[in-house]
């Protein structure tokens, strides 16, 4: 680990207080990024969210240059070959108006998120109870923010492992696919990458759904945003889960359809940065 000022502490070492909001309510924001070759892949993509997010939930954080030091505190000496899961934490501090608590953690990828990777996943749908556009709606919901309040995704993935599937994929009340607990969906219909809007339905803007549209073209594909219903995902060409540390996984059965697996999932997984295969 490493906190800003103390530079490296051991993993067993405190780095914040047990009145802190980030434990008592989940008031705070996290990052996590895929640590490749040493290097933190899209950093500045992250660090970009972690800021909207902070002006959203009106968190102070620390400057950039301080943050992107704190990133390289804790990665120095990592194995290059090694893949880290890297995290960045930053909670509303103490109660009472302490500063806010800011460290980053280090670890190896979970050996489950190389094996989604490679093999793909399970999933199954599981109702969210909105519409799809209503949170945005709501106005005073702070949207598309990483927080650390997970209570909810956890939920959903306990919920799956009762299913007996690998994920759950979250659905609207109006029949419309919004993500996974912790992953984006993208589908191809025909030669057209597509994810969910984020804007329009709050649902997070993932990163590593955002390159591979944004790098769509290097495929010779189209790249849109939008909402898709279930039995219309149903009829794609290919889905896959995004997110940083699986990069991408392929849906290999949808509500108990099995699905062939995509002839296009090699190049998209190369197009990652990852080996196909
Ligand atoms: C709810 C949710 N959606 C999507 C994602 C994927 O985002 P990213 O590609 O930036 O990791 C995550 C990542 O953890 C997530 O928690």
């Amino acid at each position: 680990m490493a906190v800003p000022g103390r530079g490296v502490v051991p993993a067993g070492e405190a780095v914040l207080r047990g009145d802190d909001r980030g434990v008592l309510h989940g008031d705070g924001l996290f990052e996590t990024l895929h640590l490749r070759g040493g290097q933190p892949w899209l950093r500045d993509a992250h660090l970009a969210r972690l800021r909207a997010g902070a002006d959203a939930v009106g968190l102070a954080l620390p400057p950039t240059g301080v943050l992107v030091e704190l990133l390289d505190t804790v990665r120095a000496g990592w194995p290059p070959e090694v893949e880290g899961a890297l995290r960045l934490v930053c909670t509303r501090g103490p109660e009472g108006g302490g500063p806010p608590t800011v460290y980053a953690t280090l670890g190896e990828v979970p050996a489950a998120a190389r094996r989604a990777r490679r093999d793909g996943v399970t999933v199954a749908t599981l109702p969210l109870g909105v519409t799809a556009r209503s949170r945005p709606e709501l106005g005073w919901l702070p949207a598309g923010v990483k927080s650390t309040s997970y209570a909810v995704s956890t939920a959903a993935r306990r919920w799956a492992e009762r299913a007996g599937v690998d994920e759950a994929l979250w659905v609207s009340t109006d029949g419309y696919v919004l993500e996974a607990p912790t992953a984006n969906v993208v589908w191809l219909t025909g030669t057209t990458l597509c994810t969910v809007p984020a804007t329009e339905t709050g649902v997070l803007p993932g990163v590593t759904a955002r390159w591979l549209l944004n790098h769509a073209a290097d495929l010779g594909l189209r790249a849109e945003e939008r909402l898709i219903t279930l039995a219309d995902l149903h009829k794609t060409d290919g889905i896959w889960l995004t997110s940083s540390l699986r990069g991408l996984a392929e849906v290999t059965a949808l509500d108990q359809t099995p699905r062939p697996r995509s002839p296009r999932t090699p190049d998209l997984l190369t197009l990652l940065g990852f080996e196909a295969g």
